[in-house]
């Protein structure tokens, strides 16, 4: 039975999307069969990994159009393509009875075939999110050592609670973790530590620094092993992979 984990932090560009693609294909890279659900109208995740006007979508999926159509990245690697137009279906599902459980039914026939299932959150908490959220075993929070890192964060710790209490009691948060991280400025290492002491043993050992080969890669449609695997992005997210498997190891 797959784990499913959402991806999530309702603050843009703290990489979710940049997470979502490495930790799926370092987990990958360790045998296991995964599936990133690009869940974001944006569809980074998805460009990212050059794919372009896809003919199965999340969107269409979700319009009940057909059921969830995964394409092959890697053989162990698939996505769930998402399209600008999917914008369109919060409006579209505001009448829609259960609606908040469309993505958990939808993964349903198709989750066995995977070890983990990542699902790339868009920046807001709207119906998307809550899908995410009902859908998931666990929310992994990226998050940048930056001023006001944590402001706002208690507004999805909400969300997850509500969610928990009415729609999916099996829910937790699985973990914190530090992107984009350079511990030579003060603020980086002092906004840590806050993070730290008020998140505890929830907050991942391995902080992603900085890396510009993590910024390129997208730009050549590869996850960073792929792109530059003697990158330090490439060891941060392998770390960060290995520390993942360990913590499931070490509580299953
Ligand atoms: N560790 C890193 N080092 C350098 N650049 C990074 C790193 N992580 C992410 N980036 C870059 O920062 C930008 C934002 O990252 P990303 O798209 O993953 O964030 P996001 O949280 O998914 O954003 P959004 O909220 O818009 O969905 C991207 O251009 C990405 O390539
Ligand atoms: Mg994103």
């Amino acid at each position: 039975m797959a784990k499913v984990i959402a991806v999530s932090n309702h603050k843009g560009g703290v990489g979710k999307t940049t997470s979502a693609i490495n930790i799926g294909a370092g987990l990958c890279n360790k045998g296991k069969k995964v599936l990133l659900v690009d869940l974001d109208p944006q569809a980074n995740l998805s460009q990212s990994l050059d794919i372009d006007d896809p003919q199965f979508h999340i969107y269409g999926a979700i319009k009940g159009l057909y059921p969830l159509e995964p394409l092959p990245v890697l053989k162990n690697l698939h996505v769930i393509p998402s399209v600008s137009e999917l914008s369109s279906a919060e409006p579209e599902l505001t009448a829609e009875a259960g609606r908040e459980f469309i993505l958990s039914e939808l993964l349903e026939p198709i989750i066995d075939n995977y070890d983990f299932v990542l699902i790339d959150c868009p920046p807001s908490l709207g119906l998307f999110t809550i899908n995410a959220f009902t859908a998931a075993d666990e929310i992994y929070i990226p998050m940048q050592a930056q001023y006001l890192a944590l402001q706002g964060i208690g507004k999805l710790l909400a969300l997850k609670d509500v969610i928990k209490k009415r729609l999916n009691n099996k829910l937790e948060i699985g973990g914190i973790f530090i992107t984009q991280f350079d511990r030579r400025k003060v603020l980086n290492r002092y906004v840590l530590e806050t993070i730290e002491s008020h998140f505890s043993e929830k907050v991942f050992d391995t902080r992603i620094r900085n890396n510009v080969a993590l910024a390129e890669a997208p730009n050549e449609g590869l996850d960073i092993f792929r792109y530059q695997k003697n990158s330090i992005g490439a060891f941060d997210y392998m770390k960060l992979t290995n520390e993942i498997l360990s913590r499931y190891k070490s509580n299953h």
